[in-house]
């Protein structure tokens, strides 16, 4: 795989993610209606970062969303397959030209799907497609994607990253826009729209977030 230059983001081998190329970053939270549904991302910070920055991968930081170097102690190999999202995920037909796809290796918990059960009932009927799709369009970790006569429905999103609160105050850094991301060994993962990237430290699926900062 060739090495990306511009905007992109290098993994440090038991260390943060570097930023470069003068990415935007902010912090987000998710906005709940009185059922606990997602509803929306809602900014809660602006950070205003210099060009090259260092985020924090093992979750020690005391000055968290960036690395303070206190990850001594940190183990962060990388185990997630080295395959596409196409590779690892399945489509559920919703009708003769609507798929509902899904990689349950890049879920995070957002629920913007609500359980699935919602978005995928609401994608086999044209009356609902849409909201459906958009809805998709908030899924941190790009896990759930619509296809409409076989083409995958993601919006233009502009690079940019948060700090994102999926469950209390913690959450992945969400990834957005198609930013390289490249291992500590020098493998550029596949480049994809929507990406949620573990901050805690405790992913068994690092880079990505598992979810694992729910527990
Ligand atoms: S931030 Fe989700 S598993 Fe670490």
């Amino acid at each position: 795989m060739k090495k990306c230059g511009g905007e992109r983001i290098k993994i440090m081998e038991n260390g943060p993610y570097m930023v470069f190329g003068d990415i935007p970053l902010k912090g987000e939270a998710i906005e709940r209606d009185e059922e606990g549904r997602s509803v929306r991302w809602t900014e809660t910070k602006k950070h205003y970062p210099d060009g090259v920055y260092a985020l924090c991968r093992c979750g020690n930081s005391a000055n968290k969303p960036f690395c303070n170097a206190d990850h001594s102690d940190f183990d962060g190999t990388e185990t997630a397959p080295r395959s596409t999202y196409d590779e690892c995920s399945y489509i559920i037909p919703r009708s003769e030209d609507v798929g509902y796809q899904q990689s349950p290796m890049f879920c995070t918990r957002s629920e913007f799907c609500h359980g699935r059960v919602d978005v995928a009932k609401a994608a086999a009927n044209k009356e609902t497609l849409d909201a459906a799709i958009e809805r998709t369009h908030h899924c941190a970790g790009g896990s759930v994607v619509i296809n409409v006569d076989g083409k995958k429905q993601e919006p233009c999103l502009e690079k940019s990253i948060s700090a994102a609160a999926s469950f209390g105050d913690a959450g992945p850094l969400r990834v957005r826009g198609g930013i390289p991301v490249e291992s500590s060994d020098g493998y550029v993962y596949e480049v994809r729209n929507r990406v949620a990237l573990c901050r805690c430290g405790k992913s068994l699926n690092k880079p990505f977030c598992d979810t694992s900062h729910m527990r």
